[in-house]
């Protein structure tokens, strides 16, 4: 991959303390590189962490996100929750919507979609997950789940430009296991072909995650059509991240 608008999501998940967010320094150090300067690193730490993380990098190129929202775009009666508003109020730019963690609480593909829209109302730019499951893979069912998912969660929506679309197989998170290229390059050219069919769905980037370390990456990034990856595990650990981002940059 060229340095051009590559992302790199670094999704913390339910880890880190505000003593973790100096973990970060040599990231931020990297993207005053001039060979970086064209990459996009994005934070997504808990909630908790949220403010933390946009003060911490204010003065730097890295932009903060949150892994989830709720649908509702407005304040409203719903203890434990967060919406889209009060995540743009604390200055991230960000959100995840849709990871198969959060589809694991309950979200569906239809809440995924007020979510989105509720997200892009707050002008927040959206990382959206889709993917199948191991079960539905063995069944051959890869390409029907995954063109639901895009289907439903895309309706009706018209500003396509401020979503990238996360590819999540569920059995290759936290697992160490990787999609061969092969597999990997037809879901990716399903998506986009499917993508394209939307307007505007060509300025949909698209990028891929689950169990991206500093050792497969390289390999993944000859893909065609990848612009970057959604790093769970690894992301916690600067000099892994860091490694991640320099090994995809050819
Ligand atoms: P891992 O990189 O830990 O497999 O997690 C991937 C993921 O869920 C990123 O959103």
């Amino acid at each position: 991959m060229t340095n051009n608008n590559i992302y790199f999501i670094a999704n913390w998940k339910m880890y880190g303390n505000p003593a973790s967010l100096n973990t970060i320094n040599n990231v931020i150090k990297l993207t005053k590189s001039k060979k970086f300067s064209k990459i996009k690193i994005v934070y997504c730490p808990p909630y908790t962490l949220l403010g933390n993380f946009v003060k911490k990098t204010k003065k730097s190129k890295i932009f903060v996100g949150a892994q989830n929202c709720h649908y509702e775009s407005e304040y409203g009666a719903y203890t434990g929750s967060i919406n889209a508003k009060m995540i743009k109020y604390l200055g991230a730019k960000f959100v995840i919507v849709g990871h198969s963690e959060t589809r694991k609480q309950g979200d569906t593909n239809n809440e995924i979609n007020m979510k989105i829209k509720s997200a892009l109302k707050s002008n927040l730019r959206i990382i959206f997950c889709i993917g199948e499951s191991l079960y539905e893979k063995r069944k051959k069912k890869t390409k029907t789940v995954l063109l639901k998912q895009i289907k439903i969660g895309l309706k009706k929506i018209k500003n396509l430009q401020n979503l990238i679309l996360a590819y999540e197989p569920l059995w290759s998170i936290g697992t160490g296991i990787v999609p061969k290229n092969i597999d990997l390059e037809k879901n990716i050219n399903f998506i986009r072909k499917n993508l394209n069919k939307l307007k505007n769905g060509n300025r949909i980037k698209i990028i891929y995650g689950g169990s991206v370390n500093p050792n497969n990456v390289k390999n993944l990034s000859r893909i065609p059509g990848i612009s970057g990856f959604i790093v769970g595990g690894a992301s916690l650990n600067s000099k892994k991240f860091i490694d991640i981002i320099k090994k995809s940059i050819i």
